[in-house]
């Protein structure tokens, strides 16, 4: 595995990759890697014949306050479990290779941008888009997985790459759960061993919801009833516990049975925001 520190080392290694005619994948992360990413890495091998795997923490997407300085840095251990899967590129620019001094672009994308996970992380998803935006034009790849546990980033990139005509193919990769269905998060590594035992009910709670909302029973009750479920069991608060157009994330108080829809939950069991979402 190489690994490469800025992007001209990068776009040298590609143009090598076009001219032999071989695909190359990309998989974007922030490191701290778990079996979530390294399986995104797995479909990505199956996909092309190259496989880069980025890894920068972004601070753009860190609004004031956030984990910034505390986020999970497994480097060596990452750079381990990437050399054991045969990936052949480690992008690892650093933050001023990312970012200019006086940079001053910022990509925000409207509607699948806007509500959930932005009405209380505000600079997320702009900081999402930037980057990875930069990090396709970057690479230049012909396939780009992302993790559907993080499904609104996901629907903002997707939309982001279709409005800017960025010729590259987005894929998802499905949510990777521990055996008690506790999704896999970089950021689990906060939870204390009692919160480790609480974090399971937000997947139990979306599948109950899930359950419900199937049966008939009302939305706005059923999303209110979840929601007084997860404080009960030690979740300290709720940033939203959501029923949407699984396509455009507008919630909707009724069941939609002609387009597909999406549950999707956010909430705080002590220092780490747990989301998580599922097909409804
Ligand atoms: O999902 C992540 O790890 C990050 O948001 C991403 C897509 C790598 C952008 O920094």
């Amino acid at each position: 595995m190489r690994t490469v520190r800025n992007v001209k080392d990068l776009r040298r290694l590609i143009q090598h990759y076009n001219e032999s005619r071989e695909t190359v994948a990309l998989v974007p992360t922030m490191g701290a890697l778990h079996e979530g990413h390294l399986s995104l890495v797995r479909q990505a091998k199956y996909r092309c014949q190259r496989v880069i795997v980025s890894l920068f923490v972004n601070p753009k997407q860190f609004s004031e306050g956030e984990d910034l300085e505390s986020y999970p840095q497994t480097y060596e251990r990452d750079a381990q479990l990437l050399t054991e899967l045969d990936v052949d590129v480690l992008y690892m620019p650093t933050r001023e290779e990312m970012y200019q001094r006086d940079a001053s672009t910022t990509i925000t994308v409207a509607g699948v941008g806007e509500g959930l996970c932005q009405s209380t992380r505000p600079d997320f998803f702009s900081g999402v888009a930037t980057v990875v935006t930069k990090l396709l034009l970057q690479c230049l790849p012909d396939v780009a997985i992302f993790g559907e546990k993080d499904y609104q980033q996901l629907l903002v990139i997707r939309r982001l790459v279709r409005d800017l005509d960025i010729p590259v193919a987005i894929e998802s990769g499905n949510t990777v759960r521990e055996n008690d269905g506790l999704a896999l998060s970089s950021r689990n590594a906060y939870l204390s061993e009692n919160e480790r035992i609480s974090a399971p009910h937000l997947y139990y709670s979306l599948t109950q919801a899930q359950h419900r909302i199937g049966a008939g029973e009302a939305i706005s009750k059923v999303l209110w009833d979840s929601e007084q479920y997860l404080l009960s069991v030690g979740f300290e608060s709720i940033d939203y516990f959501a029923y949407s157009d699984a396509e455009t994330l507008v919630p909707s108080d009724r069941r939609l049975t002609n387009r597909p829809a999406r549950l999707l939950a956010a909430a705080w069991l002590g220092k780490a925001r747990l989301i998580d979402n599922i097909a409804a």
